[in-house]
């Protein structure tokens, strides 16, 4: 059986782990805080690849794992016994601009402004047409993450939280060992799995691009489509909390939320959903997202032949993790790769 360990308890390493070990590989993860308290915690959850107007094939991508997450999220529930929020909602993407509607006026899924409000009620009179993404969606990026750890302890993947790796010690083009808080760790593969902390251990061009966010309370739940406006969005998840995001600002790892951040995620907000005006506001937060050139992930083979890549996954980690975890099994187990994905380094 092939050893494997996974540096990094995200949404990405959990992932993957689950599907290495559903292949019959002995996994362990190397955390050094809690599981799935990263990036992945903090994410909007959105299925997005439209949406977020991905290109190329890292479109492709983000449609292939968007099609995987019905029976990724049934294995899941079926190890885990917990719902993860899956809901094909469908988004509503605003145009808010005269010059915007005439130039989309034509894109098949192009719906003026009385369709609009027929798809979702309560629309601010700003949006002046959308484009309907019935496919696009969301998870419940929390849940997911609890449900991935439960997946995994039922596949006995050993979980090693409260372990910092300081660092991957390589004889000429091979790892080692690592080097740990909790001493030295050996394996036949290592993944590297660390999000926008990557660069603390390899020199890879991963830079952390702060999100703040922050959630309102929906007594009446009314909103029931994601809306994905041009500077915010706005996701209803069933228990009738609303998540609005996010900033994007490249200031290093500066934590906290800002008056500023807060107040131009809310006023945007309000304007394109103004019902939001009178919620009460239930938290706020900020992540970094692991941001890679081009917004491609690193992904696959590394300088070191047992070191794997699996970071850079930036705006759409929690969308690209069903593909991310099945071609790096298909990579590591079957020495296979996906010719579609150029990017997928081999
Ligand atoms: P993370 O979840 O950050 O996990 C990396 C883990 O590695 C962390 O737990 C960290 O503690 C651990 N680690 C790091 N260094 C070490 C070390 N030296 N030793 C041990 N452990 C270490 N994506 C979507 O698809 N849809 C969305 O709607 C969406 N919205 C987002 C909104 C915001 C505000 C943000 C910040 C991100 C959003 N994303 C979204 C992006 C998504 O969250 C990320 O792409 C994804 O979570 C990356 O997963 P990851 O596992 O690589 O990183
Ligand atoms: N994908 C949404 C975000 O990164 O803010």
């Amino acid at each position: 059986m092939t050893d494997i360990l996974i540096i990094g308890g995200g949404v990405i390493g959990l992932a993957t782990a689950i599907a290495l070990s559903q292949k019959g590989a002995n996994v362990t993860i190397v955390e050094r805080g809690n599981c799935g308290k990263g990036a992945t915690w903090a994410a909007a959850g959105m299925l997005a690849p439209e949406a977020e107007k991905l290109e190329g094939s890292l479109l492709e991508f983000g449609l292939r794992s968007r099609e995987m997450y019905p029976k990724w999220i049934a294995n899941l529930m079926r190890l885990s016994g917990q719902d993860c929020g899956y809901w094909c909602c469908g988004i509503i993407a605003p145009v808010l601009s005269e010059s915007d509607c005439l130039a989309l006026s034509q894109h098949p899924k192009y719906i003026n402004k009385s369709q609009s409000h027929q798809y979702q009620s309560g629309l601010g009179e700003s949006i002046l047409g959308s484009l309907w993404l019935p496919e696009d969606g969301q998870v419940n990026n929390r849940k997911l993450a609890q449900a991935l750890i439960a997946a995994a302890r039922s596949l006995s993947i050993k979980i090693l939280e409260g372990v910092t790796v300081y660092e991957i010690a390589r004889d000429r083009d091979r790892v080692t060992h690592l080097e740990t808080s909790a001493g030295r760790l050996q394996s036949d593969h290592y993944i590297l799995a660390t999000g926008a902390w990557t660069r603390s251990l390899l020199p890879l061009p991963i830079n952390p691009i702060k999100g703040q966010m922050l959630s309102v309370f929906d007594r009446d739940r009314k909103l029931q489509r994601v809306i994905y406006a041009p500077s915010c969005y706005i996701v209803p998840r069933q228990d009738g909390s609303i998540v609005i995001g996010a900033t994007v600002e490249d200031r290093g790892f500066a934590e906290g939320n800002t008056a500023a951040g807060i107040a131009q995620l809310l006023n945007n907000a309000i304007s394109v959903y103004p019902a939001i005006a009178d919620m009460p506001i239930t938290e706020t937060w900020w992540g970094f997202r692991p941001h890679a050139p081009s917004e491609v992930p690193l992904l696959g083979a590394s300088d070191y032949k047992n070191l794997i890549l699996a970071t850079g996954h930036y705006r759409n980690g929690i969308l690209f993790a069903p593909i991310t975890a099945k071609l790096l099994t298909d990579f590591i187990v079957d020495g296979k790769t996906d010719p579609s994905f150029q990017f997928l380094k081999r």
